[in-house]
């Protein structure tokens, strides 16, 4: 197989055409068995309840090519039980865990050149999506649905890549409620945090970090990732709320930063507490670990990186991580995954 051409080292994380998507329908009570199709667009009727109200949700995974060529997915079994969560809680037909990976395995079989090469640090971004494609005009659940899922050949989220980055605390926009739905991966949440971004953004900050909706004393999330950070005394810190997605890279970092002699805890980060770690991060499956340089909360900013480098713990925890998802180190907790070849 010749690999498709890219500049693999220096992507970004941005769409690119592939081979083909899989696409299953849920119609009478079931699904169908998918089809494979080099379509990248969808006959969708204007009044499907995803248009209106907002039913879809999705996942982010990605697929990476080891040393001896196999392709491996990081914990696929999580995605799929997150995205069980996600169309449960918008009243959709969720995706059966078996049918999820036997389509994820499918549809990277199809685009096997798109697999960025071993030790490019690229990979392939997974991206399954569920929408209510039934039409409706009431507010109530579609009577059909679509799973799809594509995938896209991506280098780093955040422009710095493992460099750290500067974020901003945005008190003034809430990404999710407390009651809500921000604990699942629905599009409505990605819509909501635009607002807040995207300013951020025009300022030079490569993100915000949100606040609990409630109370605005907590840390909730920063961007489209989990918030990490250190303590003096060697603590794994991260906020528990109802209102963050959980991530399958922070709770993996758990299992690494115990391993490291780090104590994790997970609880309610007030903000104050940002101008006592030593190292801070964000984590997520596009946004792997990016260490965080500083965040500016008001006109106070805590900063973390003065010399522009990743602290110890964020290396250490990258290093550990991308090695495992990779194959470069052996994985002893059964999160890799090996793509069988079609
Ligand atoms: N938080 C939000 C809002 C996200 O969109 C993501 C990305 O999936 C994460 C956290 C990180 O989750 P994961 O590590 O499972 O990708
Ligand atoms: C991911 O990390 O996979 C995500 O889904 C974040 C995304 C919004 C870029």
């Amino acid at each position: 197989m010749t690999k498709a051409n890219f500049d693999w080292p220096n992507l970004d994380f941005g769409y690119r055409d592939t081979d083909r998507n899989i696409r299953f329908t849920w119609r009478d009570g079931s699904w169908d068995d998918g089809v494979l199709t080099d379509d990248k667009t969808i006959p969708l009727h204007m009044a499907a309840t995803c248009l209106h109200y907002g039913q879809e949700c999705f996942e982010g995974m990605k697929a990476y090519e080891k040393k001896d060529g196999q392709v491996v997915l990081f914990r696929p079994d999580e995605n799929a039980r997150r995205l069980i969560r996600s169309c449960e809680k918008i009243l959709m037909p969720p995706v059966p865990e078996a049918m999820f990976l036997d389509a994820v395995n499918r549809v990277v079989n199809e685009n096997r050149r798109f697999v960025p090469p071993h030790g490019t640090g690229a990979s392939l971004y997974i991206r399954p999506l569920m929408i209510g494609t039934g039409a409706e005009v009431g507010v109530k659940p579609a009577s059909e649905y679509m799973f799809l899922i594509f995938v896209t050949p991506v280098g780093p989220y955040f422009k710095t890549g493992f460099k750290p980055m500067d974020l901003i605390v945005e008190e003034n926009v809430d990404r999710a409620a407390p009651l809500g739905v921000g604990d699942v991966k629905v599009g409505g949440n990605y819509a909501a945090s635009l607002r807040a971004g995207m300013p951020a953004k025009a300022k030079g900050y490569a993100d915000v970090v949100y606040l609990d909706a409630k109370e605005k004393k907590y840390i909730d999330e920063c961007g489209p990732a989990n918030f990490f950070a250190i303590t003096k005394d060697n603590r794994y810190v991260t906020p528990q709320s109802p209102s963050i997605l959980p991530s399958i890279t922070n709770m993996s970092l758990i299992t690494l930063a115990e391993e490291m002699g780090l104590r994790p805890e997970r609880r309610p980060v007030p903000i104050e507490e940002i101008f006592e770690f030593t190292e801070a991060g964000c984590c997520g499956t596009a946004a792997v670990i990016t260490p965080i340089a500083s965040i500016t909360w008001h006109d106070r900013k805590a900063v973390y990186c003065a010399d522009g480098k990743p602290g110890k713990n964020c290396v250490e925890l990258y290093n550990k991580l991308t090695a495992i998802q990779t194959g470069d180190q052996p994985d002893p907790y059964g999160w890799v995954k090996t793509v069988p070849e079609a």
